[in-house]
């Protein structure tokens, strides 16, 4: 199949995997509205052509939290992302360092922290959720610390999971989960070879390691309902600023109080972010969300977001935003599951010469120089 856009490897992605691995990534929360919005709201807005500006000479480099990075652009963390590919945390991981960008692990990741960051040589980026568990917190930081990881991602918004009736339609969950999975894996001998059989152990590789017993897939959906932490408040975390002694990112902000908030905790930054649309559909969608927590908060953290990012004008209009970096998900996702290290790799080179020509025709040579003014206000 011909790869030539995101869009592209959704399809091939669509393909490849058994269905309730593609839906799992690719739906969203109840209607995904937000989820749709996402896209739409970001697709929407008009680029300013702007002509013989002298483009030759184009930079994508930026400094995102003291790190050099090759393009305002990361891996955003997804839970079992291990099962897109064999290894796939590892895979992905490999393809961010050789393209100069960050990985974000999940804490709900296939592979274990130790895996991933022993794969590659810069230190990746962890995401942690709130978890009832402080113990198991404690201790999944504590591991991140030792391998050498500076940079913590706290997802926040999700006290609890958002409900995704996708899953129930794909297998995903349901009392009948665990057969018609088992039958869509043998009508996907591909991804039942390579992912299924050689990609194994398939658990929850930080939470066994830290409970000292396999957390299987199948338990996946009940662990997420029974472990987060819907009592959590700003003050409660305040242990967490202490203990940890590197950056502090936190995901999952789509309200400019929210953002200010996080600048009294003492956050490095924020993402904005609604999940992807997993969350609670009909919130607003990051393209919308993000000008006001910018007028908000600029200056006081770093202000990254995500959400419907399919390409690199995409990228180019999140940062024309006020965004100094995006974050990819499922984008990263459909292109690791078409071919593994290296289809992100090819995905994060599509995403540069976007983001080179959307610079070029909207006559901008450094990152730095995004801003409204590209967009066309009209
Ligand atoms: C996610 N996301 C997510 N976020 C997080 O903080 N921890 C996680 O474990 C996950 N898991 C996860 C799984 C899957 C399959 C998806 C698609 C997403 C959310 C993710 O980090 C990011 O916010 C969204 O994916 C961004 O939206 P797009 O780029 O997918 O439109």
């Amino acid at each position: 199949m011909i790869i030539s856009s995101t869009a592209d490897f959704r399809e091939a992605a669509r393909r490849c995997l058994p269905p309730f691995l593609f839906h799992y990534a690719d739906g969203g929360a109840y209607a995904e509205q937000t989820l749709r919005r996402n896209v739409s709201d970001l697709a929407d807005l008009a680029l300013r052509q702007r002509v013989l500006k002298n483009v030759a000479d184009i930079s994508l480099s930026t400094n995102l939290l003291g790190q050099e990075m090759a393009m305002p652009v990361a891996i955003a963390p997804v839970g079992l992302a291990g099962m897109y590919a064999r290894r796939g945390e590892v895979q992905a991981a490999r393809a961010a360092e050789n393209a100069g960008i960050a990985f974000t692990l999940s804490t709900v990741s296939v592979c274990p922290i130790e895996e991933v960051q022993n794969a590659v040589k810069k230190p990746i980026w962890f995401q942690l959720y709130v978890l009832k568990d402080r113990g198991f917190m404690r201790n999944v930081l504590e591991r991140a610390w030792a391998v050498g990881i500076t940079t913590l991602i706290f997802t926040v918004d999700m006290p609890v999971p958002g409900a995704r009736y996708r899953d129930l339609h794909s297998g995903m969950s349901g009392s009948t989960g665990p057969v018609r999975r088992m039958l869509q894996a043998m009508l996907h001998p591909n991804w039942a070879l390579d992912v299924g059989i050689t990609g194994r152990p398939h658990d929850l590789g930080n939470i066994s390691a830290y409970r000292g017993k396999p957390t299987k897939l199948k338990d996946y959906i009940a662990w997420l309902g029974t472990n987060f932490d819907p009592t959590i408040t700003w003050r409660d975390l305040q242990w967490l600023r202490d203990f940890w002694k590197g950056k502090i990112v936190i995901k999952g902000i789509l309200d400019p109080e929210d953002a200010r908030e996080a600048v009294k905790f003492g956050a490095n930054g924020i993402i904005v972010s609604n999940h992807g649309g997993r969350q609670l559909d009909g919130v607003l969608s990051s393209a919308r969300a993000l000008p006001r927590i910018v007028d908000t908060v600029k200056g006081e953290l770093a202000i990254f977001a995500d959400g419907g990012v399919r390409s690199g004008l995409d990228v180019v209009r999140m940062l024309a935003l006020g965004a100094e970096a995006v974050l990819l998900g499922r984008a990263y996702v459909y292109a690791l599951a078409h071919g593994g290290e290296a289809g992100v790799t090819k995905l994060l080179e599509l995403i540069a010469k976007e983001i080179r020509v959307a610079m070029a025709l909207t006559g901008i040579t450094k990152i730095s120089s995004i801003g409204p003014e590209i967009l066309d206000q009209s």
